[in-house]
């Protein structure tokens, strides 16, 4: 496996080659964790998921992650079939499966379920949904400041495919992600539909100027549940924070940048679009707030 810095680079775990995953309501073998060909998530990208991390025996800020999720769900018109207190049951039953107590990362997906024919409307999906929880170890490195491009792929208006929903479905994320590597960068830098500085393809983005936390408005990004919990703890602690517009103009002459999200928590940015940030490497602000949200997860523990 390559080296590359990526914000959900883990070190390397033996034990990720012998899993249990929950699939469709029982832990099985990850190699016999296998979904139909005619799976909606597979070929359409119809579900929605949710990444969510162990620390300590607890699930940080699962009552959140399920919000999200069952919010999504309802959006898409796609029934989860299941209670939050059987699916969370599914969580902690896949956790004991893995003999897990801290460090691992789930991702909780659910699909439309299997169709019967290979086309797209929903009222194919005759089987489901189909529910899979895979959760690996999983310890983050200690994150090296990354680089970020930004791409012509923006977040789009939320009547186009809302960037809100967390869907299987990525392509615009990913294909931001593409553009990115090819311009030499790590991730990609995604504007709004007025040019403002959004979201990168898979976290959270802020800025730090003059001792003040900035990150866009929350509209066209994901709503994050760590940019949420950063906030709060910014405002906890007396960090003045703002959501508002900017331009890449505020965001190369920033004095700090970071990203944030459920894997990685937060990770600093050195360089944008071949400017370096700051002093290109993590920032105190960026740093206080690590410690502050460590403290929140500690504290929940
Ligand atoms: C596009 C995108 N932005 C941000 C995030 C981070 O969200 P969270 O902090 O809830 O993990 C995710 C995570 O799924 C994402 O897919």
């Amino acid at each position: 496996m390559s080296d590359k810095i990526t914000t959900h680079a883990a070190e390397e775990d033996a034990r990720n080659e012998d899993l249990q995953i929950w699939l469709n309501g029982r832990c099985v073998p990850k190699a016999e964790a296998l979904v139909s060909v005619y799976d909606s998530g597979f070929m359409l990208g119809d579900g929605v998921w949710e990444g969510l991390r162990l620390y300590n025996g607890q699930w940080a800020f699962w009552d959140e992650h399920f919000d999200r999720l069952f919010e999504a769900a309802k959006a898409i018109d796609l029934d989860i079939g299941m209670t939050r207190d059987e699916l969370y049951s599914a969580l902690l039953e896949t956790q004991s499966a893995n003999d897990m107590t801290t460090d691992a990362h789930a991702r909780l997906m659910v699909t439309r379920g299997v169709k019967t024919r290979p086309f797209q409307h929903p009222s194919l999906s005759r089987q489901g949904p189909t529910i899979t929880i895979i959760m690996e170890h999983s310890q983050p490195k200690i994150p090296r400041p990354i680089r970020l491009a930004t791409v012509p792929h923006i977040r789009g208006l939320p009547m186009t495919q809302d960037p809100k929903l967390n869907s299987h479905s990525k392509l615009n994320c990913i294909l931001a992600c593409i553009a990115a590597e090819k311009a030499g960068a790590d991730e990609a830098l995604m504007l709004d539909v007025h040019g403002f500085v959004n979201t990168t393809n898979a976290c959270n983005f802020f800025i730090v100027r003059k001792g003040a936390v900035w990150t866009s408005t929350g509209d066209y990004c994901m709503n994050g549940i760590t940019r949420q919990k950063v906030i709060d703890v910014c405002r906890a602690d007396g960090i003045p924070v703002y959501e508002r517009n900017y331009s890449l103009v505020d965001t190369y002459g920033a004095d700090e940048a970071f990203l944030t999200g459920t894997f990685g928590a937060q990770t600093p940015v050195s360089e944008i679009d071949g400017r370096q940030i700051g002093t290109g490497e993590m920032g105190p602000v960026t740093k206080r707030i690590r410690a502050l949200y460590k403290a929140l997860i500690e504290a929940r523990a």
